[in-house]
């Protein structure tokens, strides 16, 4: 099995939990960095694990992109994986609530947290010609009003839309499509970022709203991935893929 797993920043990663399940059903890794200042974090990661691959991977320039597959198709000339865990906006849109949101920070987000899942699946499907698994990470506020996630909500929506619709265009060829939902954590790290990021609400407020929007409330991690899960049941259905859509 070999997978791409794209989204490692440190051990706190989501990517990086994958990549380790990834692992331990035996896949042989091909681990991406964003920037050469995370790259002094994924390196020791890429070792532990014993990637065969560390690449250079910012989605926003598409030269990168092709030369991470290109990269692959000649080292291993198939791929079983893809994971995209990759999202981000720029700050001052993120704060600004989407209403204020500018044009240019959506289609930064659209494009990096979003397009570029598309971009990698049509990369990678040339490299799946006996079936694969495609995933990416989504969230609830792409379904319901999470306060605070502003631009991510509706960017997160059109990741979804574009699994269903890649899930389409290549279940005939065996590729299964999953975006799963890491439950966010509202006990630890993550609360904390909401609640320093929350703007006019007080605290009790956004409490309640998260009540009423947070579908658990766990760490995410790899057990918080279903894609993961079905694929660590059934390992060898990532041989024989059947398409699905989540
Ligand atoms: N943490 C949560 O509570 C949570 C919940 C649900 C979904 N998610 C989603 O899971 C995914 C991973 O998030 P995480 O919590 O592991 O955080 P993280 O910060 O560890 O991962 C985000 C990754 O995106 C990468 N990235 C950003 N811009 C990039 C670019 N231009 N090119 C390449 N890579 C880039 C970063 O380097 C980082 O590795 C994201 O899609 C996020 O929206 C997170």
């Amino acid at each position: 099995m070999k997978a791409l797993v794209t989204g490692i920043a440190n051990e706190h990663s989501i990517a990086y939990g994958c990549a380790k399940a990834f692992r331990e059903l035996g896949a042989d890794l091909a681990i991406t960095y964003a920037t050469e200042k995370t790259k002094a974090w994924v390196e020791p990661i890429a070792q532990e694990l014993d990637a065969h691959m560390l690449l250079p991977l910012d989605v926003a320039d598409a030269n990168q992109l092709n030369a991470v597959f290109a990269e692959i198709g000649q080292r291993w000339g198939r791929l079983d994986i893809v994971l995209h865990s990759i999202a981000w906006a720029p700050k001052d849109d993120l704060q600004g609530g989407l209403l204020h949101c500018s044009s240019e920070g959506f289609a930064q987000a659209m494009d990096i947290s979003c397009h570029s899942f598309v971009h990698m699946a049509a990369l990678a499907a040339p490299l799946m010609d006996k079936g694969g698994t495609l995933l990416t990470m989504s969230y609830h506020g792409a379904s319901k009003v999470v306060p605070n996630y502003s631009v991510m909500g509706p960017v997160k929506a059109a990741l979804e839309a574009c699994a269903r619709y890649l899930a389409h265009e290549l279940g005939p060829q065996g590729i299964r499509l999953a975006s799963s939902v890491a439950a966010a954590d509202w006990t630890g790290v993550n609360q904390k970022a909401l609640v320093e990021n929350r703007g006019p609400r007080s605290r009790r407020e956004s409490e309640l709203a998260m009540e009423h929007c947070q579908p658990a409330a766990a760490l995410p991690s790899c057990e918080s991935v279903p894609g993961i899960h079905r694929i660590r049941e059934s390992p060898r259905r990532c041989e024989r893929p059947a398409p699905s859509v989540r």
